[in-house]
């Protein structure tokens, strides 16, 4: 189980982003899990501790309380607090971390649960508090995600792993109990967000958004927009506090509290009190918003690499469906059923050709040309590679389609059934709505004028679409727009309908 949504284009797991501890220390603040305070009867879960950024500064916290209450530290763990996460490793090292601060702490099986939170059989408690992992659908395994529709009512759409990480969590809080995640802020305003906000609207007290957007809380470099929430088991109340961190010096308890006020809204329609919130359009990159540009494979040998004769000479699971530029043709995809031999296994390793004979009498009929290549030159055991590294989940991934010379005045958007040749310029990061928002964006009058002037070399009047250039446009932040905006968008771009989408594009960007 540990695997469970596969990795991310960094190798590291889908899911894992871990929280710094300044952040985790200002979350557990602002709940007011602080150590001058009697904790010996604060039930704490933790659903998803990953290496324990939250569980450690929970235990040093109740360790200091233990000593100015003086009660007994372990049995106050035992009583006090559940961590929950799938990763085994994981939790070792948390339980490692944990006896390197102190060794005398027991832990058993009852405080690390090793066990599908959303799945699990929970006693409810004070506080739950955490950095829930963040799984786009697609990334999900369908068992799973059927069982968790039929579970969690928030689960709807294209709602991500963290959504009914939230809905449960939230039923699991005792009477004037808090909540207090960090995590994408996503859910605020867009679609699948709603029968959450609706939830919280309805039963809860929403306390404090802090957004975290502009500077990055994380232990490494990713752009999830975060914002930390507090919610607390209390009667809907009419207002809540908003904070725009613009620093991490900014980011002190209990500097929220000056954060600005606002109505609550009392249905699941947030949109225009966090769109007033936010004072509208900024423009930014696509890559700041989150997405990644990326270029198909280069092979250095693209007629003994690909093709359809490949189905007959290798082993099939060595075989990806690749897509070439020729494919998008007037406005069309259609997939001319050329194969890519991929010579990476699915960790990024390069494979053991002795362990493909097919393979391998295939490519050793090709040995000489192919070692020939600077690539190979370079790294004459690993002859057989392609230039480029293959990343196989890439395949699995919806993306945005852009041909560099091309007759097409429209973008096309692959589901997650080909592999790019190294001729298309691709765009993933977004589910398959904000991949077609951000189309919509990129067939505007609005990008193309941008596009023409920056390249400076239009090809027959249609844009050149290269990383350079892509990587310099401007776009409004997709996550900001409306919903009813967000689905004419959409709907347009299904009918590649450009007046359309230029209308809405305009209004937008007024
Ligand atoms: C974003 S990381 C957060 C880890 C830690 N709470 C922190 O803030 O550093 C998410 C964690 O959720 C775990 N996880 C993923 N799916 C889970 C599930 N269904 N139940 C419990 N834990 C899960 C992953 O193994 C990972 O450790």
């Amino acid at each position: 189980m540990n695997n469970m949504y596969g990795n991310r284009l960094n190798g590291k797991k889908h899911g894992d982003v871990f929280t710094s501890p300044n952040i985790t220390k200002y979350m557990l603040d602002l709940s007011e899990y602080t150590s001058d305070r009697d904790l010996s009867s604060i039930t704490v879960i933790e659903p998803s501790c990953g290496e324990g950024e939250f569980v450690l500064e929970i235990i040093y916290r109740l360790s200091q309380s233990a000593k100015k209450y003086k009660f007994n530290l372990n049995e106050a763990i035992k009583r006090c607090l559940v961590c929950f996460d799938i990763d085994e490793a994981k939790i070792e090292k948390c339980i490692h971390k944990i006896h390197k601060f102190d060794p005398t702490i027991e832990l058993d099986t009852c405080t690390f649960r090793l066990e599908d939170f959303l799945l699990a059989d929970v006693e409810k408690a004070d506080l739950i508090i955490g950095n829930p992992p963040y799984v786009r659908q697609e990334q999900i395994p369908k068992s799973k995600k059927d069982i968790y529709r039929q579970l969690f009512f928030t689960f709807r759409h294209r709602a991500d792993l963290y959504i009914p990480f939230f809905e449960k969590s939230l039923s699991l809080l005792k009477p004037r109990g808090k909540h207090c995640f960090i995590c994408s802020n996503r859910w605020l305003k867009n679609q699948y967000g709603y029968n959450l906000r609706n939830m919280i609207s309805s039963t809860f007290d929403l306390r404090v958004i802090v957004n975290l957007e502009k500077f990055n809380p994380f232990q490494e470099e990713v752009i999830a927009y975060p914002a930390i929430s507090l919610i607390t088991n209390n009667p809907a109340g009419d207002t809540f506090r908003y904070i725009d961190v613009e620093n991490l010096d900014s980011l002190s308890f209990p500097h929220v509290f000056d954060g600005e006020e606002h109505k609550m809204p009392h249905n699941g329609d947030w949109y225009d009190t966090f769109n007033v919130i936010s004072n509208h359009l900024k423009l930014t990159s696509i890559e700041e918003l989150g997405f990644k540009i990326g270029i198909g494979v280069a092979t250095g040998a693209d007629k003994i690499f690909i093709g359809k004769h490949l189905i007959d000479s290798v082993e099939e699971d060595l075989l990806l469906p690749i897509l070439i530029s020729k494919d998008i043709k007037n406005n069309n995809l259609k997939w001319s059923g050329n194969y890519l031999f991929n010579p990476f296994d699915k960790d990024g390793n390069i494979i053991d050709l002795s362990m493909y004979p097919k393979a391998r009498a295939y490519m050793e009929l090709h040995k000489e040309r192919l070692q020939n290549r600077h690539v190979s030159r370079k790294n004459p055991t690993y002859w057989y590679r392609t230039i480029d590294k293959v990343y196989k989940h890439l395949l699995f991934q919806p993306k945005i389609l852009l041909p560099d010379i091309s007759a097409n005045n429209q973008i096309l958007i692959d589901a997650g059934h080909f592999y790019p040749h190294h001729n298309l310029y691709y765009i993933t990061g977004g589910d398959i709505d904000n991949l077609k928002i951000l189309s919509a964006f990129l067939m505007s009058d609005f990008i193309v004028s941008q596009l023409s002037r920056l390249s400076n070399n239009m090809n027959g009047g249609y844009p050149r679409w290269q990383s350079q250039y892509i990587k310099k446009l401007k776009v409004p932040n997709i996550y900001d727009i409306n919903e009813s905006d967000s689905k004419m968008l959409i709907s347009f771009y299904d009918a590649k309908n450009l007046p359309g989408i230029n209308s809405i594009v305009n209004k937008i960007i007024a």
